[in-house]
């Protein structure tokens, strides 16, 4: 099955197109894209998917990304032509998306206040580079290699750079990471030397570290794979489309995301509305976003934390000059984020814009929780035997702060997304070491 795919501005009333031929991560008049499809797709395709669970030697149908290839088919191939996947096709051996699925966590429910059956979690620490970002990494990589690329570049706080080196040494494309110094774990900077990228540390914060990426792909025309690239987020929306295939595409209430730079929501957003727009799903599930306390624009700007102005999407007419005036007050008043949760120390969300129309699609809320709160959402997904990195701790930090609220009822059905696997087994083994910590299981001494 072949579409017609193309590029488009996010702003409705620039609404530029670009083909798929062209990289770019904004039109002309500075705005983020979508990669966008014309037609609708299929309900028979569910069947399709699902019988590719059985995948028959084909990794292109073993991989969880690209089982569902007709749905983001923006390398307009034959996605039946098993030649034509090998060719254009890039992946990680199937690997990309085979794990992860919702799974029930009982001690996580008991910790939230929720019944077993109603709250699922999916652990996307279960692709081959440890986090969601093979998601989005292997259609990114897709992208680049039907350009002809030779280099990509990405700024990381650790698991973006991991899974672009991941994919880019398996491809032959070389990897430029610039990272924050000192601030991401050492299991992920161990990733980045390990796949042979070129690590360019930056003295400040991920942040600054974007600016330098982008400047550096601007003067040299290097492919950049951050989630501001939409490719990526063509990916990412397969986590979405895992949930659904497992719920019969019969959605929860509520699909819970710690928020960082905003791909997640973004890419969540645009898989429910076109979902949704293609009659695939009846109901849209409403999304919450977890920020840390220490990083939480998101959540200031979104809940009127600051001058009382609630931002919103609007329908596209969004107050970006608020959003400038926050980050100018934020650079004033020396406002650096500062988590242990080093995944989501971010302060600027680069996909601030789409996370705000995802957040007006599915009627989404934003919280935020504690280093502390994100500590014990990260153990007790562990004493369920996963393994889960602190930032997606938010998660079930969240949940259990809004059910607490009461905007979770009893009864809801809810899906998070545990986003990385624990690369810094220091932060697990401090956690237990002190037993004054709510799930610390503290070595004893031999006799
Ligand atoms: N969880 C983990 C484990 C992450 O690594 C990230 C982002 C997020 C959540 C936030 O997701 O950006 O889509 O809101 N890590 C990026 C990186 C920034 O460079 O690895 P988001």
């Amino acid at each position: 099955m072949k579409v017609e795919a193309y590029q488009q501005c996010i702003n409705p009333s620039c609404a530029l197109k670009y083909p798929i031929s062209v990289s770019r991560i904004h039109c002309e008049r500075g705005h983020l894209l979508d990669v966008k499809y014309l037609g609708r797709f299929p309900k028979y395709l569910k069947d399709a998917f699902y019988g590719r669970r059985n995948y028959g030697g084909n990794i292109y149908n073993e991989s969880g990304v690209w089982r569902f290839r007709e749905l983001i088919n923006f390398a307009q191939i034959d996605t039946e032509s098993k030649s034509q996947c090998a060719k254009f096709l890039v992946s990680l051996d199937g690997a990309e998306g085979r794990l992860s699925r919702p799974y029930k966590m009982t001690k996580v429910a008991e910790f939230v206040g929720m019944n077993p059956d109603n709250l699922l979690l999916q652990p996307e620490g279960y692709n081959p580079s440890g986090s969601f970002k093979d998601n989005g990494m292997s259609t990114a990589l897709t992208h680049a290699k039907m350009l002809g690329v030779k280099r990509i570049i990405c700024a990381s706080t650790g698991n973006t750079s991991a899974s672009a080196a991941m994919y880019a040494s398996n491809e032959n494309i070389q990897c430029d990471v610039f990272i924050p110094k000192g601030e991401i774990a050492p299991g992920k900077l161990g990733q980045a030397f390990q796949f042979g990228a070129q690590v360019i540390e930056i003295e400040g914060n991920f942040d600054d570290a974007l600016a330098a990426s982008i400047e550096e792909a601007k003067k040299t025309g290097a492919y950049t794979v951050n989630s501001i690239n939409p490719f990526r987020i063509e990916g990412q929306k397969t986590i979405m489309f895992r949930v659904m295939e497992y719920l019969r595409w019969v959605p929860p209430d509520w699909i819970v995301y710690p928020g960082g730079a905003l791909g997640n929501t973004s890419s969540a957003g645009k898989a429910l509305m076109e979902l949704y727009e293609w009659g695939w799903i009846k109901k849209i599930p409403r999304l919450a976003i977890i920020n840390s306390e220490g990083a939480n624009t998101l959540y200031t700007l979104y809940n009127g934390k600051y001058n009382g102005v609630e931002l919103r999407w609007n329908k596209g007419k969004v107050d970006s000059e608020f959003i400038n005036r926050y980050y100018q007050y934020m650079d004033k008043n020396n406002i650096r984020p500062k988590t242990d949760a080093t995944a989501i120390q971010i302060g600027k969300p680069a996909n601030i814009l789409k996370a705000l129309r995802s957040l007006e699609f599915t009627k989404g809320i934003v919280e935020q929780v504690t280093d502390k709160e994100m500590y014990d959402g990260m153990s007790i997904v562990g004493l369920n035997g996963f393994d889960c990195e602190l930032a997606s701790g938010s998660v079930p930090a969240g949940i259990r702060k809004l059910r607490e609220q009461g905007l979770i009822k009893k009864d809801d059905i809810v899906v998070g997304i545990l986003t990385g696997r624990q690369k810094d087994p220091n932060v697990s083994v401090k956690y237990h070491l002190d037993p004054s910590n709510r799930f610390a299981n503290p070595p004893k001494k031999h006799r």
